[in-house]
């Protein structure tokens, strides 16, 4: 088996135990992997003026594939998001979450296998803000009035929301080719071009130019976001790739995730043309951080998914083997999802529930 360097920040509140437990099941699994430990998190503001190090950055460069646990946002000390400057500074243009129930883990439905595709790199997100009664603001507010566009009231603040034929025929691509390489059937496209004709009207239009190019690859469908919700909330089983915009991507993830059990045992990645950062959908949850009571499933199954992105199915696989049968015997599960199943027997602590997953390889 070959050898395979990657990056690991571990970042902080709950990360650094549930990369510890990820970490313990790689190597459970047959797995040659070699960590080059990186770190990001508030923790390093005071000492390097910044939560995301130029030599982090350097590391997950160096490795090309990186995994790391999540990262709190510093509320009101200037700093940007330390996830949203990486999938900038990487080009990090795709977000892919696979949505899968796993029987036993207290998900609403059986037989859920939806992979969410999310634009990473513009939307709302791309962090074009102007506060309300700013110069920006007023002069946006006086453009729209000089057009005709509409009147904004004067207190506002204003949100931007570019959305590019680039950028949304790139994604809609790496949709359909997810779904070739995954012989999955389907790919939806969600959004809501009856309003925003220029935004989500010209990424449906993107997407109905790939998907014509791509009939072969995978049929091909649309949803405007609030059926799609209503859709996913009565049956989700009839979703397979769903492809969308940034902001409603982000919110689906959630939605999906809560459906199969929760943030806990929801796996991500963010992928470029040359950088993978494989990571959990949850944040740094730090009402239970220090206190081993992390279920580490999301960190583990986002492992999973680097393993397959390496190469390496057959690991990949005997990780996903363990988790499920995990589950499904029930006797080492963490609090949340004692919480999602109702259940009153003791919650396993996140080290009791990896050794019972090193246990089932
Ligand atoms: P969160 O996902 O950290 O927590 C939401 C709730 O879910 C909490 O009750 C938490 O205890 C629970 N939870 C989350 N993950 C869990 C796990 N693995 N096991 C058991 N319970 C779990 O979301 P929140 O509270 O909105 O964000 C906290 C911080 O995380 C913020 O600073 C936010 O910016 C950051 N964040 C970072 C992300 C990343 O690094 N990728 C993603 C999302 C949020």
């Amino acid at each position: 088996m070959a050898s395979h360097t990657v990056a690991l920040v571990p970042g902080d509140g709950i990360g650094p135990e549930t990369s510890a437990a990820m970490q313990r099941v790689v190597e459970a699994s047959g797995a040659d992997i070699v960590w080059d430990v990186a770190e990001a998190g508030a923790h390093l503001v005071e000492e390097h003026g910044t939560p995301l190090p130029a030599s982090t950055i350097e590391a997950v460069k160096r490795n090309k594939v990186a995994i790391k646990g999540p990262v709190a946002t510093p509320v009101g000390t200037g700093f940007r998001s330390v996830n949203v400057a990486l999938r900038r500074e990487l080009g990090l243009y795709a977000c892919l979450r696979p949505v899968l129930s796993i029987p036993g883990a207290g998900g609403r439905y059986d037989g859920v296998d939806i992979v969410i595709v999310r634009e990473n790199s513009e939307d709302l997100y791309a962090g074009v803000e102007f506060e309300e009664g700013s110069e920006g603001a007023r002069k946006l507010i006086a453009l729209c009035e000089e057009e005709g566009a509409g009147a904004i009231r004067p207190d506002s603040g204003i949100s931007v929301k570019p959305i590019s034929k680039a950028a949304s025929e790139r994604i809609v691509r790496f949709a359909f080719d997810y779904a070739r390489r995954h012989g999955r059937r389907k790919v939806t496209a969600v959004h809501k071009a009856n309003i925003m004709k220029h935004t989500d009207g010209l990424f449906l239009r993107a997407a109905r130019e790939v998907a014509a190019e791509r009939a072969e690859d995978a049929a091909f469908e649309e949803r405007i976001v609030d059926a799609f919700c209503m859709n996913m909330v009565m049956d989700p089983a009839q979703f397979d790739v769903v492809v969308f915009p940034n902001l409603y991507g982000d919110i689906a993830s959630d939605l999906a995730a809560g459906l199969v059990g929760g943030l806990g045992i929801a796996p991500g990645a963010n992928i470029g043309d040359e950088y993978a950062v494989f990571e959990a959908v949850h944040g740094s949850a730090p009402d239970i951080a220090g206190q081993d009571k992390a279920n580490p499933t999301a960190q583990i199954l986002s492992a999973a998914m680097m393993l397959d992105h390496l190469g390496e199915a057959e690991a990949a696989e005997r990780i996903r083997r363990a988790v499920r049968a995990v589950y499904a015997e029930g006797a080492h599960l963490t609090a949340d999802i004692r919480k999602a199943t109702g259940s009153s027997k003791p919650a396993a602590s996140c080290t009791e529930f990896t050794d019972a997953l090193i246990a089932a390889f």
